[in-house]
């Protein structure tokens, strides 16, 4: 079902620009984008200091990056989000919450490359992505081998990606692909309410629905580079969950 267009969007996202730091489609085919069009973010331009840059794709209304940027106002978050119906929403509200550390771009993820310099991100949050368990869409999930790639190049050596789902399918598909492009796995729960992980979780406006439901939440980490944890390969972890 389409969305319906919000009322007065347009000067609704004027009075945001200066969060909305690109939107839309440098050119009408994403990958020409991706492989040519380059407008390099200068985050310390940005976002006024030199302090680390996190990044969640798909945003939604911003329930989650509005808390993340309260608790950790020494981090600075990028907001990624292809529906600009929503973004509105999330930028309306970290105006009305007057935070100064998150900004968004209102692109697809798959040109983020155009946007943020190699190595230049700690962590990617992947919030309740879309599971599209069609075969003809399997391009477009989130944690594609497609989309893990253009993540490695943006995220620092030691960087990490953290994924929450409700679809044991698309956490199970994910899990098997961080491993396949040479991220190693950390901290995975299939009951991450019911987890060590429980008191820090910021529950998504997604993530709200799902558990009320009685629906079990996944939770990975995905980290790049050395991790002195003990890790919880992907096989291990569909033995944990029978
Ligand atoms: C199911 S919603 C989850 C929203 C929020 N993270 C939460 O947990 O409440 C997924 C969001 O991802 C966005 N999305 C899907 N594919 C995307 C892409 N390729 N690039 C950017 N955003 C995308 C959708 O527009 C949608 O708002």
């Amino acid at each position: 079902m389409r969305m319906r267009r919000k009322r007065n969007l347009e000067p609704r996202m004027e009075a945001c620009a200066d969060l909305l730091l690109a939107r839309g489609k440098p050119c009408k085919n994403l990958k020409e984008a991706a492989e040519t069009y380059r407008a390099l973010l200068d985050f310390e331009h940005v976002f006024g200091n030199t302090a680390p840059v996190e990044l969640e794709i798909g945003c939604g209304n911003g329930g989650f990056l509005l808390e993340k940027a309260k608790r950790e106002p020494h981090v600075n978050f990028l907001a990624v989000e292809l529906c600009t119906n929503v973004i509105l929403t999330a930028m309306e509200r970290t105006k009305a919450a007057g935070l100064s550390n998150i900004r968004f771009l209102n692109i697809p993820a798959e040109i983020l490359e155009c946007y943020l310099e190699q190595k230049s991100i700690g962590v990617i949050y992947l919030n309740f992505s879309t599971p599209l368990p069609e075969k003809s869409r399997e391009k477009q999930r989130l944690t594609s081998m497609r989309f893990l790639e253009i993540y490695k190049k943006i995220l620092k050596e030691d960087g990490r990606i953290e994924q929450k789902t409700d679809s044991a399918e698309f956490f199970g598909y994910s899990l098997n692909r961080f491993e396949e492009a040479g991220f190693t796995l950390t901290d995975v729960t299939h009951d991450l309410h019911n987890s060590p992980y429980a008191g820090e979780n910021i529950v998504t406006e997604y993530e709200r629905n799902f558990s009320e439901k009685g629906l079990p939440i996944f939770r990975a980490v995905a980290k790049l580079g050395q991790t002195d944890k003990i890790c919880t390969s992907a096989a291990d972890a569909a033995k944990e969950q029978k």
